[in-house]
């Protein structure tokens, strides 16, 4: 019978970019691997979570659209998992407010989601001056609908990066005071970590590449050509040290291009054994073949994207409304579960 079940889910904030594939994309297509018996997938395109930053109606409805195309376009296949739009899921919102009133605004104030998103140090409270205001009740209580999505599926495992273990620990102890309160009706779910660095920004390699950037040159989308990915890496920020070596404290661009090559390397060679092999490249010559490798390893995406996009939407549309109907089937049987416990 089913042994895992996996959930994961990405914001449709525009194309993912290398980050976002290396860190946690890649990963939802090799899952599809798996035996269709013991292990059932859930991807979900996450708009709730994306208004918790004011958007505007036209670009949800285009980023909706555009996350659920990128998602086809790196083969995330709608028959072998449940690939939906979170929004068309009623329950998960309604999971959210039970489980909210089991969850503790303590533990919440402390985690550091809605502090980095206001721009906000790790050791600001909710006491602080001004944060009252500034801060919406949907940006703090976010990792309750976070727990909500993974809960309401039963996922047993779920794939996050490092950034987001917190978040992961914060579900567990939702299912744990619910069980508490109501019976063990509810799954405490497991971190899968990926195996990859995280990719770093190209224009500052201290810090990692994010769409949130303001230098569009800081990251590569799936969706570049091999043109834009050339003069990306070309432009890509290095140092002056002579040849090649794997440092990522006193040589982060450099070695962000080795970790790149690693992600995208056909003998799966790590990064340091990359610096050794090619010890006595220039810059220049590793930039090639970083850009290469990007491009062979990204070939198809682009051209399947587009396609998608360009065609009528009978497609998309028939992909989202099958995946919506198999999550609202999933998410009913938990619902029957827990308003039951509940005396609901
Ligand atoms: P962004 O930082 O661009 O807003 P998200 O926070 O939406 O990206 O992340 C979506 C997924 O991609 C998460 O699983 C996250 O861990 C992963 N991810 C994001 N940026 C990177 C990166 N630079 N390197 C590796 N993984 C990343
Ligand atoms: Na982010």
């Amino acid at each position: 019978g089913l042994s895992r079940v996996v959930f994961s889910g990405i914001q449709p904030t525009g194309v993912p970019h290398l980050g976002n594939y290396a860190g946690a994309l890649r990963q939802w297509v090799n899952l599809q691997r798996d035996e269709p018996s013991t292990t059932k997938l859930f991807y979900s395109i996450v708009d709730l979570h994306a208004i918790t930053i004011p958007q505007p109606p036209d670009q949800l409805r285009r980023w909706r659209r555009e996350a659920l195309a990128s998602l086809l376009a790196i083969g995330i296949d709608p028959e072998r998992c449940v690939l939906f739009h979170q929004s068309s899921v009623p329950a998960h919102s309604e999971l959210m407010w039970i489980l909210s009133c089991t969850a503790s605004v303590g533990y919440l104030s402390r985690m550091t989601q809605w502090k980095s998103k206001l721009n906000l140090s790790a050791s600001s409270t909710l006491e602080d001056k001004g944060v009252g205001g500034q801060l919406k009740l949907g940006l703090f209580s976010y990792p309750v609908l976070q727990a909500a999505d993974i809960l309401i599926h039963r996922a047993t495992h779920v794939p996050v990066g490092h950034d987001q273990q917190q978040h992961l620990e914060f579900a567990r102890e939702c299912a744990t005071n619910f069980n508490h309160a109501y019976g063990k009706h509810l799954v405490h779910p497991q971190t899968l970590i990926p195996p990859v660095h995280r990719v770093m920004s190209l224009t500052d390699p201290a810090s990692k590449m994010s769409k949130s950037h303001k230098a569009e040159r800081s990251r590569i989308l799936i969706t570049d050509s091999p043109k834009e990915i050339k003069s990306k890496i070309s432009s890509a920020l290095t140092d002056s040290i002579p040849g090649i070596s794997y440092d990522s404290t006193t040589r982060p661009g450099i070695s962000n291009l080795l970790d790149i090559l690693s992600i995208f390397d056909s003998q799966s060679r790590s990064s340091s054994e990359l610096a050794k092999e090619y010890s006595d490249l220039s810059p220049r010559q590793l930039k090639e073949m970083v850009s290469d490798a990007i491009i062979s390893g990204l070939d198809g995406i682009r051209d399947r994207y587009f396609e998608l996009l360009g065609s009528d939407n009978s497609y998309i549309d028939k992909v989202e409304a099958d995946g919506a109907r198999k999550a609202r089937e999933s998410a009913a049987e938990t619902m029957s579960i827990v308003r039951e416990a509940m005396g609901m």
